[in-house]
């Protein structure tokens, strides 16, 4: 299991901020004690000493750090920005503040998930270890349980990393390091197997909205993703709008708007936004290829397929691509899919790089969202019995009560086998029942959508009009799209060919 899976519970404390407390003065805690701070000693002119020594070591949401290095303080700040902007520079700046303090246990902590999130696990693991002996010995309450809790992720267990996330940023919400764990498209949520965690993201962001000022680029990024995704594409297209203005270098936010846009059926806009931001954003940015798949995607939707592969070849494909796995292998699998499934021919030698790419990784089973593009890469390539290979070890973590995500993850497997051997109406056979379950797989919306999409093609060719049909006039409601008109007019007129 990856080191950002989780489950879902939350767990309540009794130590939740009142409504009319300033956070940041609040979250100065007489609970934490300083770091070294001599227990059986409390004069109060030793009391003064400390604090006036720990004046100024503040995150920049006025919590106390650990250290008693300025440069490391100011260091730590600037990286911890960075880090949850995805900007470039990040792991310099943290560097630098371990460099400074090489006692400064957050830095350790978030030097530890950027290496978790650049997929560099044994680095992240030595990180977050030398921050548990350091927190151990000389943390704040709040320190250990922020560093357990990355911990717990960064070990593999998702499930109690998320409980202690959500137990600790009850007691901190301003500590964005953690709260932001639970919060993205690859986060805790996510990724927990839940069927409703688009709705938990946005509830916990709303529980903890009153500690964060109006214009919050960290908060209005996380908060504007939740709503986006949740459904709510105004108020969502809003908030991350407003926190890119605020700080335009956050390929999240930028990220967060180009889904927004994508989902309210805004391509023209999302194309021309993502064509002039991301140059602006240095390719070994771990969100580069993706942003440029979004690009591919649009291209695609609108039919233009010579710059939609143009758009890959250049950014997205393993040989041009500088992001992480997870990325290079959802992005290439489900844009050569769509792009087949839609009818075009993918270019000779398109899916051999993929799947020789994904071939170094992710052998493992149980990890649904990349099960499942394992699986598209498989099928596409020919090679059935990895396929089934998955399915069968998916199917056995259900009995043994280990695939929280349940049987949509072996399902949507089998399916893509089914479809890529033109067995339509297998293929649709076995998506239809579990076709709303697909979000417990995680992920954004716009990732998920590839399964319906595949469900609608295999409906269309297998002679299901009438279903087919009624799926387009659904997701035309909710999202102009020049794609699914195209298939409309198609059902409409039977003389033509179905989605080919
Ligand atoms: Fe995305």
């Amino acid at each position: 299991m990856p080191e950002m899976l989780a489950d879902n519970r939350h767990m309540a404390t009794s130590s939740r901020i009142s409504a009319t407390q300033k956070p940041g003065l609040m979250n100065v805690s007489h609970t934490e004690p300083l770091r070294g701070r001599p227990q059986t000693i409390a004069e109060p002119l030793l009391t003064n000493f400390w604090s006036i020594r720990f004046m100024g070591r503040l995150d920049r949401y006025d919590l106390p750090l650990s250290t008693t290095s300025d440069l490391a303080a100011e260091r730590y700040r600037t990286g911890v920005d960075l880090l949850l902007s995805l900007w470039p520079g990040a792991g310099e700046a943290l560097d630098e503040a371990i460099a400074a303090d090489p006692d400064f246990a957050l830095a350790h902590a978030a030097r530890a998930r950027l290496h978790a999130i650049s997929a560099q696990p044994s680095e992240a693991r030595a990180k977050i270890v030398k921050a548990l002996d350091l927190v151990a010995r000389n943390g704040t309450e709040r320190e250990r349980t922020h560093v357990n809790a990355l911990s717990l992720a960064i070990h593999g267990q998702s499930a109690k990393a998320l409980a202690a996330v959500l137990v600790h940023t009850d007691r901190w919400p301003r500590d964005i390091v953690i709260l932001s764990m639970p919060l993205g498209a690859f986060g805790l949520f996510a990724f927990s197997g839940m069927a409703d965690h688009d709705q938990a993201r946005v509830d916990l962001c709303e529980r903890h909205a009153k500690h964060f000022d109006a214009d919050d680029w960290w908060f209005l990024t996380y908060r504007g993703w939740a709503h986006g995704e949740n459904g709510n594409l105004r108020l969502g297209r809003t908030l991350t709008q407003r926190a890119l203005q605020l700080r335009r270098h956050n390929v999240n936010a930028a990220h967060a708007v180009a889904h927004v846009l994508y989902e309210s059926g805004a391509n023209e806009e999302a194309q021309e936004f993502i064509t002039g931001w991301l140059p602006e954003y240095d390719k070994t940015g771990v969100l580069h290829g993706h942003i440029a798949w979004h690009s591919a995607l649009i291209a695609l939707e609108l039919g233009d397929i010579e710059r939609a592969l143009a758009v890959y070849n250049d950014h997205v494909a393993p040989a041009s691509s500088q992001g992480t796995p997870i990325n290079i292998v959802s992005d290439t699998s489900s844009f050569l899919w769509r792009l087949h499934a839609y009818g075009h021919t993918v270019p000779a030698g398109m899916w051999d790089d993929a799947a020789k790419y994904a071939s170094n990784f992710f052998q493992d089973v149980g990890f649904p969202f990349v099960d499942f593009h394992m699986a598209l890469v498989a099928a596409a390539s020919g090679n059935g019995e990895a396929v089934e290979q998955r399915v069968a070890v998916l199917h056995k973590l259900i009995e043994d009560g280990k695939l929280s995500a349940g049987p949509v993850v072996p399902a949507i497997c089998r399916a893509s086998l089914a479809f890529a051997e033109e067995e339509y109406a297998l293929a649709a056979e076995i998506l239809a029942p579990v076709a709303r379950e697909v979000v417990r797989i995680g992920g954004s919306g716009a990732q998920r959508e590839i399964v319906e999409d595949m469900l609608l093609v295999a409906l269309m060719r297998s002679g299901e009009a009438a279903k087919a049909h009624a799926i387009l006039n659904e997701r035309l409601q909710r999202r102009p799209s020049p794609r699914d008109t195209r298939w409309l007019n198609q059902l409409l007129s039977p003389q033509t060919s179905l989605a080919n």
